[in-house]
């Protein structure tokens, strides 16, 4: 998958060169480019934000500087990602429909919003992380592509996929790693029994408990 990142804050994606996702670059699965949306401004200042008709708080991204990094990485198999409160809620069906694009592009909004003439022209995908508002697409827009890449086949196993929270309406559940036995804080015994079909029957149970316990919304579905 080829990702266009198109932002004023490229620096703010370093986050992406980490861990699996470093990997996933290292071994051609992903592609990431970052694009900083000034160097498209044709105003001799690199300008790319203005006052919002009619008035108002804050300063609007500007339609021009967008419109032509938009053009300059779009293809006929580009798929277009803006992060915005008002999108489609990201979830686990949504990040599995979208890992599934060959060319993801990700218009990343900041101050108070873009001149909706992107929108109009564009369509983008909007896509949330939530109810709450954020300061700029860039945050949203890697929680968006990190939830993504990691259902990109290859990247992690299928058994890792299957067994987290959310695979099977189900949060994960707890696991222990070396030593046994921590300061008497012991690892349940049934861990260390070597019998799979007992600690595949306690793994099923702990994460029915669990989700009762912190999300029962889960089960209602
Ligand atoms: N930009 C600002 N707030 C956001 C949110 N909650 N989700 C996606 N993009 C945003």
């Amino acid at each position: 998958m080829i990702i266009d990142i198109l932002t004023l804050f490229p620096e703010a994606f370093s986050y992406l060169d980490n861990s699996i996702l470093k990997r996933a670059k290292e071994s051609g699965l992903l592609e990431i480019n970052i694009h900083d949306i000034r160097d498209f401004s044709l105003d001799k200042h690199k300008k790319c934000d203005d006052y919002p008709f009619g008035g108002g708080a804050g300063m609007l991204m500007s339609v021009q500087p967008i419109y032509d990094a938009v053009n300059n990485v779009l293809t006929d198999h580009s798929k277009i990602v803006m992060p915005s409160p008002s999108g489609e809620k990201l979830s686990v069906t949504l990040a599995q429909e979208l890992s599934k694009e060959e060319h993801l592009i990700f218009i990343c909004g900041h101050y108070e919003g873009i001149d909706h003439r992107v929108n109009e022209i564009f369509n983008p995908l909007e896509v949330s992380i939530g109810d709450y508002v954020l300061t700029g697409g860039e945050l949203p827009a890697m929680v968006i592509i990190d939830t993504i890449s990691r259902f990109i086949e290859g990247v992690i196993s299928s058994e890792s996929l299957s067994e987290e929270s959310f695979s099977n309406g189900l949060l994960e559940y707890p696991q222990y790693t070396r030593p046994a036995n921590f300061m008497g804080y012991k690892v349940p015994d049934v861990l260390l029994s070597g019998n799979h079909a007992e600690v595949d029957n306690w793994r099923k149970e702990q994460s029915l408990k669990k989700t009762m316990e912190k999300r029962p919304d889960l089960l209602k579905k």
